[in-house]
């Protein structure tokens, strides 16, 4: 029987058992017993313990045996039976180059972490079924003793799913090619591979945890849950299958305060994940978790990138109050992310509904992409060595990484696209490319069409770009961005080819659109007739296929019109000696960039990107080889790298999109106005009932004033209740229509005020202008609805933007073309 994910099976209906039946080895075993219980069985055996031990050290050494003990006591996290305040920061192995490892730890020891936190990738780790790899960067076991021998203690966050901005969150694609799989449920058939998967990580890591000599204190039982789901047996199988996989360390379990009681287990340990107001957050952690030290799992010094959008700054002045208020309040905390690297290859995932992330994950992290030490970080560093433990020592930061340059290049020869397609695979009807066995890359759909007149091309979806071309010449862009699938292809004379070429960015990471299946989604259809008999042609863009690419010299032959025909182009650079460069991108279009076989980025035009970063250990002194595939066609095609990154560039006309946001008009007038009222002041969410369900496809919030009289709206988070006061869910909604929103000063785009997170928000403008209230944003729920209430979740801490007298109107047809 498959178990819906959002079904609510209360944390409740689990049993209490007394806890001074419990062996704390086996806490993580039991399901049966109460936070409170788990902590003080906990203490008790603890105590005893202790008076064996006599190494009392702070920071980690090398050992096969156990030396050291870790628990979680009632008011502190306890090493060897002391005090331990966890200053951590996150750090993802497949983010930095293996080489790397050791000096990005460095740095964050020397900042003053004394635990570095780490996800697994369980699509990294396993890209196949059955098929593991933890070797190369995918060797975790050797991150974690870096770790080790440079005196930092790891968390793990094995998953099954991490979210991360990475791929899928981490769960592997082929779960995919299961037509009605329900990820992170109880569906036999995820359940079963996430069991192997874990299996193989505690075979893999479980000798590294502290009760075996090596430095991971604790590992986290799947992510932020609360935000997908509510079954709590759901996460207790996850638990449960940690423990049968060999994790005998204090398992915990992390969401924002406000999602925590979602699938809550109350023999769990739980963290809580903020960006900001820790003394508000805490009280709320300290609601469902009445004793046990406090932590916060994920704390934002910045926040990551997606196309089309403004680079993100974090607030430094408040990220250090924030921290000083854990530091002196005894709290234990992990920044997310001390160092954030780059997504190197097609890792990188995909906000929703549908905001791609970036390939650098700089993340304005204190220790920047390539490893520098920034402002940031010595200000964290003077910080935390003011809260060391006994015996701790900071260490001074490694030296930088050398960086070179290389002036313009031209990479001279080219390997178009459909040129070089591999044999064809035959479909009655285009199909999603896991259903064709593959994961990544691009792929080629391609069949006839008649001749005839203008007409409309148009997909159920496409997923994500898909360059359509007639007889080879392109003729317009399917694009995910835009509410339909839909191009108008121009008039034939004959029958034409019709071809389409879509590259997918990575897959959703969070929420339920995660199951984010890439391609042309049929039916296909021309002016309302299905078309049929497909060609289909799968492009990985994996090591084999780049080998098998035949190039040309762009000399050889006449120039091709190459404006807008999708190609590989390769061409080499040389180095005096290897060192850190930034490849500008600058005249390229979008697509994806190798560097002597390295894949090292996604780039896109729009920015905010401009730049990779290719790391030195990947160069090497003489000849370095670079390949480009350019979906869209380049202004040039030259290469240079630079001493600096280009992270905050936006080029808004360069984009193929109609426009950011199509221009249409409000009409309130047929409308129903359900509901209107006064918002409470502050940042805790509100749920607001109306006295009637009301029934339409759009919603309206307006905003009539703020709290503090300014003329900003922000909204960090929209749900909509039904009649069960349970939020509907956000699939297939889009931005209808918005006012303002800010997109230069900050990412203050609407879609953030659906996305499911609440770090982020909808702003309106401030930077150029600062349009005044009334302020209305309309969502689109892609079809009727019935709406009872909504969920309202200001801009989280004590800020701009929080509304104060509202209106609500729902309907079928609020906005216009
Ligand atoms: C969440 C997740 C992280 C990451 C951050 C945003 O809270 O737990 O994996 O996605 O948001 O960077």
């Amino acid at each position: 029987m498959k178990i819906n994910p959002v079904s609510a099976i209360p944390a409740a209906e689990i049993p209490a058992q007394p806890a001074s039946k419990i062996d704390p080895r086996q806490l993580n075993n039991s399901p049966r017993i109460s936070a409170l219980g788990f902590l003080s069985a906990f203490g008790l055996q603890l105590s005893a313990l202790l008076l064996s031990l006599a190494c009392l050290s702070v920071a980690p050494t090398q050992a096969a045996e156990p030396t050291h003990t870790f628990a979680i006591g009632t008011n502190d996290f306890l090493l060897d039976g002391q005090r331990l305040q966890i200053r951590c920061g996150e750090i993802h192995a497949a983010r930095v180059p293996k080489e790397y490892w050791r000096h990005r730890l460095q740095m964050a020891k020397a900042m003053g972490l004394n635990t570095v936190c780490a996800y697994l990738f369980w699509n990294l780790h396993e890209p196949r079924p059955g098929e593991f790899v933890w070797t190369g960067q995918a060797d975790m076991a050797e991150f974690c003793r870096v770790a080790q021998a440079e005196g930092l203690w790891v968390i793990l966050r094995p998953g099954p799913y991490a979210c991360a901005e990475w791929e899928m969150g981490g769960t592997p694609w082929w779960l995919l090619k299961y037509d009605d799989i329900k990820l992170r449920s109880r569906d036999p058939h995820y359940l079963e591979a996430v069991k192997s998967y874990l299996k193989d990580v505690g075979r893999e890591l479980g000798p590294l945890q502290i009760t075996h000599g090596g430095p991971i204190l604790m590992a986290q039982v799947e992510n932020e849950y609360g935000f997908y789901g509510k079954d709590a047996k759901y996460m207790d199988e996850i638990r449960q299958t940690l423990v049968d996989s060999g994790f005998d360390i204090p398992l915990f379990e992390c969401n924002p305060p406000d999602q925590m009681k979602n699938g809550l287990l109350t023999n769990l340990f739980q963290a809580a994940n903020f960006g900001s107001d820790p003394a508000k957050n805490f009280a709320k952690l300290r609601r469902l978790q009445p004793q046990g030290p406090l932590m916060c799992s994920e704390f934002y010094p910045g926040w990551f990138d997606t196309w089309g959008q403004t680079h993100h700054f974090g607030n430094t002045t408040k990220y250090l109050a924030d921290l000083t208020y854990m530091l002196s309040h005894d709290a234990s905390f992990s920044i997310y992310m001390a160092h954030g690297g780059t997504t190197f290859g097609l890792w990188s995932g995909c906000d929703r509904p549908f905001k791609p992330d970036t390939s650098s994950y700089d993340y304005d992290a204190p220790i920047s992409e390539a490893g520098w030490a920034t402002p940031k970080f010595f200000q964290t560093r003077d910080l935390l060595g003011q809260y060391l433990l006994p015996g701790e020592k900071l260490p001074e930061p490694p030296p930088a990484n050398p960086v070179v340059v290389f002036a313009p290049v031209e990479l001279t020869e080219t390997a178009p696209v459909f040129d070089n397609l591999p044999a064809a695979l035959v479909s009655e009807t285009p199909r999603n490319m896991e259903a064709y066995d593959q994961g990544y890359g691009c792929i080629v759909y391609r069949t006839r069409v008649p001749a005839g007149a203008v007409a409309a091309l148009q997909a159920a979806a496409i997923h994500d770009f898909g360059y359509v071309f007639l007889d080879g010449q392109r003729v317009g862009i399917l694009d995910r961005r835009n509410p339909a699938a839909k191009i108008i292809l121009p008039a034939r004379a004959q029958a034409a080819q019709l071809t389409i070429l879509v590259e997918p960015m990575g897959r959703v990471n969070f929420g339920q659109e995660m199951a984010d299946r890439k391609g042309l989604i049929a039916p296909v259809k021309l002016n309302g007739e299905l078309l049929q008999n497909w060609e289909i042609f799968k492009l990985p863009l994996d090591d084999q296929m780049l080998a098998g690419l035949k190039f040309h010299g762009v000399g050889d032959e006449p120039q091709p019109e190459m404006t807008n025909q999708p190609a590989f182009w390769r061409g080499t650079f040389t180095l005096a000696k290897a060192g850190d460069t930034f490849l500008d991108l600058h005249h390229w279009g979008k697509g994806d960039l190798w560097v002597n076989g390295h894949c090292l980025a996604r780039f896109w035009n729009i920015g905010p990107s401009q730049t990779a970063y290719a790391p030195g250990c990947w160069l090497r002194a003489g000849t370095n080889e670079v390949v480009i595939l350019d979906v869209l066609g380049a202004e040039s095609h030259t290469l240079a790298g630079l001493d600096k990154p280009v992270l905050n560039e936006l080029h808004p006309e360069k984009d193929f999109a109609q426009a950011h946001r199509p221009v249409v008009k409000l009409d309130l007038a047929p409308a129903a106005m359900v509901h209107s009222g006064t918002f409470a002041p502050g940042s805790d969410t509100q749920d607001i009932k109306f006295s009637a369900p009301a029934t339409g496809k759009y919603f309206c919030l307006e905003g009539l004033n703020a709290q503090d009289g300014k003329p900003f709206a922000a909204v960090a988070e929209l749900d909509l209740l039904d009649q069960n006061g349970a939020p509907i869910s956000h699939n297939g909604w889009t931005i209808a229509y918005v006012d303002s929103e800010e997109r230069q000063g900050e990412d203050g785009t609407a879609e953030n005020a659906i996305d499911g997170q609440t770090a982020n928000y909808w702003h309106t403008e401030w930077k150029n202008a600062s349009p005044g209230y009334p302020h209305r944003l309309v969502l689109n729920l892609g079809q009727s609805q019935t709406i009872a209430g909504f969920r309202y979740v200001p801009r989280q801490g004590d800020t701009t933007g929080h509304i104060k007298d509202y209106r609500i109107y729902i309907g079928d047809s609020l906005v216009r073309k």
